[in-house]
């Protein structure tokens, strides 16, 4: 499991291995959109602030994967990841 602050709400949420950042990010932030749910649409993106990233889906650019994630699939690659959400 890790741990996922939403820096501008002010909350923090833990993703366990049975879930996505985004079904975590959705609980505490039920208006947080989404569509495909599989990483191809980008809808899901969010910025991500600090942390190191373990990027899943097929459409980001290297460019893009630099400061942003698709929450639907990615997860992070340590314990903690900051979003700006
Ligand atoms: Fe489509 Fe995440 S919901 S990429």
């Amino acid at each position: 499991a890790f741990e996922v602050e939403l820096r501008r709400s002010g909350r923090t949420v833990t993703v366990g291995a049975d879930t996505t950042v985004l079904a975590a990010v959705r609980a505490e932030l039920p208006d947080t959109p989404y569509s495909c749910e599989q990483g191809f649409c980008g809808t899901c993106r969010h910025r991500v602030l600090e942390g190191e990233i373990d990027h899943r889906d097929e459409l980001l650019t290297d460019g893009e994967r630099g400061d942003s994630m698709l929450i639907c699939v990615s997860r992070a690659r340590g314990t903690r990841l900051v979003l700006d959400a």
